[in-house]
């Protein structure tokens, strides 16, 4: 029985996420440079979805001592945040992007990973919910399992995405099942829907920050 929305339970999760969605890293790091240049001394940062803390800890290695607040509706992954990150300050909070109350009080909001797992209604209410949540001049950085905009397109993407997680050493049973899950358990939407929620929820500025084969990112600034 799985303990969180992730095809992997906590304790695994980055043992593995990478062989999964194999550019995981470049999540965390283009979300990164594309803070240093938005808000270079961020003051409070949220993530929400925060996962096992790893994008938390390289914020702290990169910008240093701030307010910092790691969400995440499943208790098992913030367990696995407070030990790696039990060195640090941190606030943590059992709940998921669109429960979060504290309005105006980030420098920057990031969700990695975190939204599709939710369907229209509550994917529009977390991000409407992540611009609530930031200052204003705030950034708030997304990254998200995407939809092509075609049926041959999305054929096309899961097959290499497929073939992708095999590379990396995944077994073929495994990869199968994380694939069945697209459109299941995962409700993936195009890009040009990320951008219409991003300017629906009020940001003034929307942007692709990065795209693969199936992932893609997406920051808006308040
Ligand atoms: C694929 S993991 C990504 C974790 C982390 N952000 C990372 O970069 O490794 C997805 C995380 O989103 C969390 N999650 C599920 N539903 C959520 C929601 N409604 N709001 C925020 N996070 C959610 C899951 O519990 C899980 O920890």
């Amino acid at each position: 029985m799985r303990d969180n929305k992730t095809s992997q339970a906590a304790n695994e999760y980055d043992a593995n996420v990478h062989k999964t969605l194999p550019r995981y890293h470049l999540f965390h790091t283009e979300t990164l440079d594309l803070v240093k240049t938005v808000v270079p001394k961020p003051q409070a940062w949220l993530d929400s979805g925060c996962g096992t803390g790893t994008l938390v800890l390289q914020a702290i290695e990169c910008f240093g001592k701030m307010k910092i607040v790691a969400a995440d509706p499943a208790e098992s992954m913030l367990s696995m945040a407070k030990e790696k990150l039990a060195n640090y300050e941190i606030t943590y909070m059992p709940a998921g992007s669109e429960e979060l109350c504290c309005p105006d009080s980030f420098d920057v909001v990031t969700a990695i990973m975190s939204h599709h797992y939710l369907q229209d209604e509550l994917r529009i209410k977390a991000t409407n919910n992540c611009y609530k949540l930031l200052k204003r001049g705030g950034v708030y950085v997304t990254f998200e399992t995407i939809r092509p905009i075609s049926k041959q397109g999305i054929q096309i993407g899961l097959e290499r995405w497929k073939n992708a997680q095999l590379l990396s050493g995944k077994n073929a049973a495994a990869v199968e099942k994380h694939i069945s899950r697209y459109g299941i358990e995962i409700f993936p939407i195009t890009i040009q829907d990320h951008i219409n929620i991003l300017q629906a929820a009020g940001f003034s500025t929307v942007e692709i920050l990065w795209v693969s084969c199936m992932q893609a990112g997406f920051y808006g600034i308040k």
